[in-house]
This record gives structure tokens, C-alpha cells and sequence, in this order.
């Protein structure tokens, strides 16, 4: 049995990457320092799953804590979910952000080698992507960033891409997100953003609790199917199985190489919502307002590469996505803090 690390273990996308490797026979060790997540989600894991996960509470920055964990665990590989990642804030916070996202992995990569551990999935984005000339995006397609958050997990890339030059013991898959969205289909585990949500489908499910009164819809006059901005929504049950699948695929020779993680199907924000409306029989209030700085018309992803290389594709389509969704905030309307 094969023991993972996994760091930000707590987090949305980790604590339903766990549950996926429980069920397929892994043993994974959770890292987390919740400073964006909440220990009762190790209770949640283990409701759904039978097995409760060790838990250890760390920051990646403690390196001395990071080697225990390597030394008792015996840890064969590390899915690195850990990180900061609000656009706005990493704006306000650049010092913390790069810290965090470029040093902390900086200093895991360090003690991952000292432990003759060599196998990497870190969490990327398509972000990376900055403005794409065309769409759909192929991973050999320029990269860019326009804010500190992207440009941490451009830099973490390149820091991984050379360090597998550097010694070719290094095996590292940087898996590309797209907008990763709904939850676990029992309702127990799902995303919790702390204040005011930044990404649609939590904006939108607090809407439809009566947590928020009103989507704003940022910007009405893209070049678009109506206007409204298109992205790649993929349901985070697709998402973490994807992970599953790179680390099998970190075989001698892969040295680092880039995944796409998308549907390859893009919907507008009014799409979005009008399933949302479909899958929870709520309306959504909305209003088009001005578009928001930094955002781009359209992304999303050519599946392709992943498809031949992984062998892994997106099962779950739009409907089910706002389905679960939407079962998770109904069941939590209040997050995990309930
Ligand atoms: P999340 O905030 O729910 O999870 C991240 C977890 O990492 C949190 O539990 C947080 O407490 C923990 N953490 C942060 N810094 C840490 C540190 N220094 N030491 C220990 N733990 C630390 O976020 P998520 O949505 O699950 O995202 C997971 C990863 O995927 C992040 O790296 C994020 O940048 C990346 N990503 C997310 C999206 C998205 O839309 N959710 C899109 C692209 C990429
Ligand atoms: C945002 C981040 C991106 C990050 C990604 C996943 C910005 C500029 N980009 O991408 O770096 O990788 O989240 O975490 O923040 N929308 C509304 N009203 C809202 C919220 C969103 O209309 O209240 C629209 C957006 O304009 C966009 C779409 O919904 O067209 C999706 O937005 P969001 O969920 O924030 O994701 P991204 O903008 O793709």
C-alpha cells in the first residue's frame, strides 16, 4: 500500500482527493496548517469513507515538522494541494503569498529529496495561461501571469520543471485546474470559502441559501454565446481522480510535464446560472455589472493530452455539478462551522 502526503489536506480539492485515494487503496497522511480549513473535515473524511486519515496540523515553512512526517510515515509520494489562493488578496499580501506558495514549496521539495522521495502532483492552474489567444488552451500554449497568486504557480513550476533537469530522480506532474466546482456527491465534504465568496458557484449557492442577496455578474459585453465570460467548470470529484491517475503515471523517465485538467466544454456565466436555477429549483437573482479587472473573455481547456497521456477524462457534466453543489450548501448552509 502506497502512503501520500497530502499537503492542504483539509483543504476544498484535498479532502476529496483523500477520500478518492482511501477508496483506491492508498494511505494518505494529511497536512494542513487550516489556515483555510477546518480539522472537522477529517471527522467528515471518515464518515463517508470508514477510515480516518492521520492528521498532522503544520506549516510547510516548519521543516523540522515536515522531516518527522517524511521519517514516520514512510512516504512514497506527495500530492502538494497546499497554497494561498485568492487573486485579490495575493494583490494586498504579495510578501505572504510567494512565502507561502513559492518558499513553502521550495522547502518541501528540499526535505522531499533528503528522504529519497522524488514523486510530485502539484496543484497548477490555468491561470498560468494569463489572456489565451485562442481557445480551447493545449499546454504548449504561451504562459503568463498578471497577478502575484498567478505568478507563484508559474514560478512553482518552473522551480519543479528545473529541478527535474537537475536530477533526473525527480518526477513531477503539474496538474493545470481549470474552475474545479461542486462536491462530494453525500453533501459531508464541499468548498467553505472564508467572508464574502470571489468565485461564481460559492457566490451563487449562497444566493440561493439567502446568505447573499444578489449575483453580480461581471461584465454583459463579451465576445460570447451572450455576453457573460466562459469558463471550464469541472466537477472536483473529476478533478481529484485525475490525481489518482498521475501518480500512477510517475513511472521512471516522466521527469515534469504538464496536465490540462478540464471538460474541453465551456459555459457562460448565464448558462451557469440557468442550470444552477434547473438543478435547485431556486431563482437566482442577478444583475450585470461592470467587468472585473483582470478577467479574461474565455478559457477553457483541449482535454487531449491529459485524455492520451493520463488516460483520464471528465465524467460528470454540468447538471451534476450544480446538483452536488448545490446538495452541499443546503446540507451546510452555514459551512462546516455548523
Ligand atoms: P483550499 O484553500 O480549500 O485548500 C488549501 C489548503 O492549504 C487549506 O486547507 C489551507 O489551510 C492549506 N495551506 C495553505 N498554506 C499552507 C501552508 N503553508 N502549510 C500548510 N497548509 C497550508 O483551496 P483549494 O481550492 O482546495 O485549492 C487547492 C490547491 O489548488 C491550491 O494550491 C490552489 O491554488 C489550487 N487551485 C485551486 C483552484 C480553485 O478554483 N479552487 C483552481 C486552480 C488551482
Ligand atoms: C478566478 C481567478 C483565477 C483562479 C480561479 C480559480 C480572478 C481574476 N481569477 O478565475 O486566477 O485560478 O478563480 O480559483 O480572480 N463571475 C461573476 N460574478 C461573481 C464571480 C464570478 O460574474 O461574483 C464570473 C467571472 O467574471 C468569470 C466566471 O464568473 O467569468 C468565473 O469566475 P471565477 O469563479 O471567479 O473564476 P475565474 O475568473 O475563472
Amino acid at each position: 500500500m502506497s502512503t501520500v502526503l497530502v499537503t492542504g489536506g483539509t483543504g476544498y480539492i484535498a479532502s476529496h482527493a483523500v477520500v478518492t485515494l482511501i477508496e483506491q487503496g492508498f494511505t494518505p497522511v494529511l497536512f494542513d496548517n487550516l489556515s483555510n480549513s477546518k480539522s472537522l473535515v477529517v471527522d467528515r473524511i471518515e464518515a463517508i469513507t470508514g477510515v480516518r486519515p492521520r492528521f498532522v496540523e503544520g506549516d510547510l515553512s516548519n521543516i523540522g515538522l515536515l522531516e518527522s512526517v517524511f521519517a514516520e510515515f514512510k512516504i512514497d509520494s506527495v500530492i502538494h494541494f497546499a497554497g494561498l489562493k485568492a487573486v485579490g488578496e495575493s494583490v494586498r499580501e504579495a510578501q505572504r503569498y510567494y512565502a507561502n506558495n513559492v518558499a513553502g514549496t521550495l522547502a518541501l521539495t528540499q526535505v522531499m529529496a533528503a528522504a529519497d522521495c522524488y514523486s510530485l502532483v502539484f496543484s497548477s492552474s490555468a491561470t498560468v495561461y494569463g489572456d489565451p489567444e485562442t481557445v480551447p488552451i493545449t499546454e504548449d500554449m504561451p504562459l503568463s501571469a498578471t497577478n502575484p497568486y498567478g505568478r507563484s504557480k508559474l514560478m512553482v513550476e518552473q522551480i519543479l520543471s528545473d529541478l527535474a533537469v537537475s536530477n533526473e530522480n525527480w518526477r513531477i506532474a503539474l496538474l493545470r485546474y481549470f474552475n474545479p466546482v461542486g462536491a462530494h456527491e453525500s453533501g459531508l465534504i464541499g468548498e467553505d470559502p472564508n467572508g464574502i465568496p470571489n468565485n461564481l458557484l460559492p457566490y451563487i449557492a449562497q444566493v440561493a441559501v439567502g446568505k447573499l442577496e444578489c449575483l453580480s455578474v461581471f461584465g454583459g459585453d463579451y465576445q460570447t454565446v451572450d455576453g457573460t465570460g466562459v469558463r471550464d467548470y469541472i466537477h472536483v470529484v473529476d478533478l481529484v481522480e485525475a490525481h489518482v491517475k498521475a501518480l500512477s503515471a510517475l513511472a521512471p523517465e516522466h521527469g515534469c510535464q504538464a496536465y490540462n485538467l478540464g471538460t474541453g466544454q465551456g459555459y457562460s456565466v448565464l448558462e451557469v446560472i440557468k442550470a444552477f436555477e434547473q438543478a435547485s429549483g431556486v431563482e437566482i437573482p442577478y444583475k450585470i455589472v461592470e467587468r472585473r479587472a483582470g478577467d479574461i473573455r474565455a478559457s477553457y481547456a483541449s482535454p487531449e493530452n491529459t485524455a492520451s497521456k493520463l488516460g483520464w477524462r471528465a465524467r460528470y457534466d454540468l447538471a451534476a455539478m450544480m446538483r452536488d453543489h448545490w446538495c452541499w450548501q443546503q446540507r451546510n448552509p452555514q459551512g462546516y462551522e455548523a
